[in-house]
């Protein structure tokens, strides 16, 4: 007997029936859950598919957040977050990203993951269409279809760089187009944005009247001489852009869960409520831990970044010497390399038997949108023998196919 759907008002109904239809994937094992699963029952896997930096978090800033719960600071902040901590964001967003903001423009979330929820529920409604370039972090895509929208993604071009070709973002709009989302640098495929090609962006969506959600939660990790251009920091672009961002990646603190958003008041004032109603406000002994982070020496940053450029290195030596393609690699801690497609029947299938056979753990290129069929994301967050280990091996599978 089918179930009767409670009609509640038309926002709620559409997540209710999205849980009973097939606009939201419930139930469904993603890959990247299958091949957790089976690592599970193996034994000395060597993972190359995690996305939570294994360095500890810098000890000034755990003691920051001890500190706080050994001095009471044990109960609710206000629901945008500390007004210390939101100051901090705003002085570093107008120093590093020139983002005119104060504390007003910024509201304190439980990691990015819950401002990327927060942006979408408040911004969208049903029907809405969200752009995303791809190969692209899919968490979006369930929070686009909760808030009702409908993900329309845009195939970047995967050669040696990985390209955003802006008139094929110009031939997806339609009238229902509300936003476009960039996340600059890039999970998976590692690469960056030129400043130019952000530009280029930006002209389309002030000539579509649109919004931008500018995802910079990677923008500490990025190598060489290059540098992440923040959208919002461009005066035609302030009042259409959302910028999210936290600490899990810069400071490895995942596990804090802090993150922000900021904006226009309009935009942050709508959000807000939501925030109230969905956890109130993010742990206070974290959100002081955040507080260190930022107002402390960012020595800490550079060490980080520092490990991670030569494990890069690393990685780009091995795939190159063993002639695996790999896109230029900016920043994160990914790598996108080309698979040999067709002894497999899909980049899971790849993957699959990587694990089974060598023991190594990679995320096909398909969990991160179609087109990444062909590649697979590689991690490199292990420390340099084990990496050095877990690429020889990948890359012999590889070639021992090929
Ligand atoms: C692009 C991107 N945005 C947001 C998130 C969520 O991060 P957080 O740990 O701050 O919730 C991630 C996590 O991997 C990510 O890669």
């Amino acid at each position: 007997m089918q179930q009767e759907v409670p009609m509640v008002t038309d926002q709620y109904s559409s997540v209710f029936h999205n849980l009973n239809g097939d606009k939201v994937r419930v139930g469904q094992e993603t890959a990247r859950q299958k091949l957790l699963a089976l690592s599970r029952n193996m034994k000395g896997v060597l993972s190359l598919g995690r996305g939570d930096p294994d360095l500890p978090t810098p000890s000034h800033i755990v003691e920051a957040g001890c500190e706080a719960l050994r001095t009471g600071k044990t109960h609710y902040t206000p629901w945008a977050g500390l007004p210390e901590l939101r100051d901090s964001v705003a002085k570093k967003l107008r120093a590093e990203n020139g983002i005119p903001v104060t504390l007003d423009n910024i509201i304190v979330t439980n990691g990015a993951q819950e401002a990327v929820y927060l942006t979408l529920q408040s911004l969208l409604n049903p029907g809405d269409e969200v752009i995303v370039p791809e190969p692209r972090y899919t968490p979006y895509d369930r929070a686009i279809e909760l808030a009702g929208g409908r993900v329309v993604p845009v195939p970047m071009e995967i050669s040696d760089r990985c390209l955003l070709d802006v008139s094929k973002v110009e031939e997806k709009l339609s009238e229902r187009t509300k936003a476009i989302i960039l996340i600059n640098p890039n999970n998976p495929t590692g690469s960056l944005l030129p400043e130019e090609a952000v530009r280029s962006l930006c002209k389309l969506v002030v000539k579509h009247d649109l919004v931008l959600i500018s995802d910079e939660l990677y923008e500490h990790i990025v190598y060489d001489d290059k540098k992440l251009f923040s959208p919002a920091s461009m005066p035609e672009m302030f009042d259409r852009t959302i910028t999210i961002n936290g600490f899990s990646k810069t400071y490895c603190m995942t596990g804090f869960r802090v993150g922000y958003v900021a904006g226009p008041r309009d935009y942050i004032d709508a959000i807000l409520d939501m925030r109230y109603t969905l956890s109130i406000s993010a742990a206070t002994p974290n959100q002081w831990a955040a507080v260190a982070a930022l107002e402390g020496s960012q020595q800490c940053v550079h060490d980080i970044r520092e490990i991670f450029r030569k494990r890069r290195q690393l990685v780009h030596e091995v795939l190159s010497e063993h002639h695996i393609e790999i896109p230029e690699m900016d920043g994160t801690f990914y790598a996108f390399p080309r698979i040999p497609a067709s002894s497999f029947a899909s980049s899971l299938d790849f993957c699959e038997r990587l694990l089974t056979d060598v023991n190594v753990l990679v995320f096909p290129g398909t969990d991160f949108g179609e087109s990444g069929e062909g590649y697979v994301r590689v991690s490199y967050l292990l420390p340099q023998d084990q990496l050095m280990e877990a690429l020889k091996r990948f890359a012999l599978f590889v070639n021992g196919v090929r």
